[in-house]
């Protein structure tokens, strides 16, 4: 493993515009082995979102890769979908073509089992969309944390307002309890909040720059883009968009992005009346004091190279 050139990936994701860049940002690098990829729902459906994983890595070059339907559901409250950030499709409604292909047999959580079994120590995992294939996939395997190399998380507003009420962010707040499985299960975890995601944004200079590179990938990309630039106006006031998922797949695949963090126990509130699904990082010091790994919470990144590297994914 030392010497391995590769990093061996799995995907969990409801694409889900900002997911498709994710895809894209890691499908472009060579030495990235994705293993596989799981759906969730979130975005849209479960059937949508798996589906859309289909054709996206049809569209970024990675046809191959094996792609499973996991949960269709939270595993306590009701599903809520985000058409209005996303499209009606996931995808900014850009049509792209059907999948050639249907997913694997397996579910989600069996995959990624399966492949975390295959490769003890060396599969790292990212998960951008809610946490319940995950949590299931502990259930299924109480080891994964020690087989899991590493994980990274997008989801989680710790110090700043969240994007789904006040509080809360959208991956985490569609099934609190999940997360709050994942937080509890000693990863090495290494979270991108709305704290990061929020400050890194595809300015209008750099989707004017999208649309100047040539090419199926490119053209799609910034078709999605424009639709999720129209939700953003509204809340930034310009035209650009936050990089969630993208800036996700940069800490996993290029961790030298990350200039500062800080590492908290995090747990996830499911009793509050007000603050259900909030991340909450305690960060007095306890030592020994407190049973739960700490998960890194990035705090600042080198955003101009990370924009710079999500544009030549695309090129
Ligand atoms: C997260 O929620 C989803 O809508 C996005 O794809 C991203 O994973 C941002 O809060
Ligand atoms: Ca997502």
């Amino acid at each position: 493993m030392a010497d391995r050139k590769t990093t061996r990936v799995f995907v969990d994701c409801d694409p889900g515009i900002d997911d498709a860049v994710a895809l894209a940002y890691l499908a472009a690098r060579p030495e990235v082995e994705i293993l596989g990829v799981g759906a969730v729902f979130g975005n849209n459906t479960v059937t949508v979102t798996a589906r859309n994983a289909l054709r996206l890595l049809a569209l970024y070059g990675r046809p191959d890769v094996p792609v499973a339907v996991g949960a269709g559901r939270p595993l306590v409250q009701e599903p809520r979908l985000a058409e209005h950030v996303h499209g009606d499709n996931g995808l900014g409604d850009v049509e792209l073509p059907e999948p050639e292909r249907e997913p694997v047999a397996e579910s989600a959580a069996e995959l990624l089992v399966r492949l975390a079994r295959e490769n003890p120590g060396e599969l790292d995992v990212l998960a951008v969309g809610p946490l319940t294939n995950l949590a299931i996939a502990i259930g299924l395997e109480p080891r994964l944390p020690e087989l899991v190399r590493r994980l990274v998380v997008m989801g989680g507003a710790v110090e700043v307002p969240g994007n789904v009420g006040s509080h809360a962010e959208a991956n985490i707040v569609n099934d609190p309890e999940a997360a709050e499985v994942v937080f509890a299960a000693g990863f090495d975890l290494d979270l991108v909040a709305l704290d990061i995601t929020m400050k890194t944004v595809a300015t209008s200079d750099w989707l004017d720059r999208l649309k100047e590179v040539p090419g199926e990938r490119a053209e799609r990309t910034s078709a999605f883009l424009d639709f999720y630039a129209d939700f953003y106006k509204g809340i930034f006031g310009v035209r650009q968009c936050a990089m969630h998922d993208p800036l996700a797949a940069a800490v996993l695949a290029d961790p030298h992005l990350v200039t500062e963090a800080f590492e908290a126990p995090i747990r996830v509130e499911l009793t509050g009346s007000l603050t259900r699904g909030m991340t909450v990082a305690d960060r007095r010091p306890r030592p020994g004091r407190d049973e739960r790994r700490v998960t890194r919470v990035i705090t600042s990144v080198s955003g101009d190279e990370f924009l710079d590297r999500m544009l030549d994914s695309l090129r």
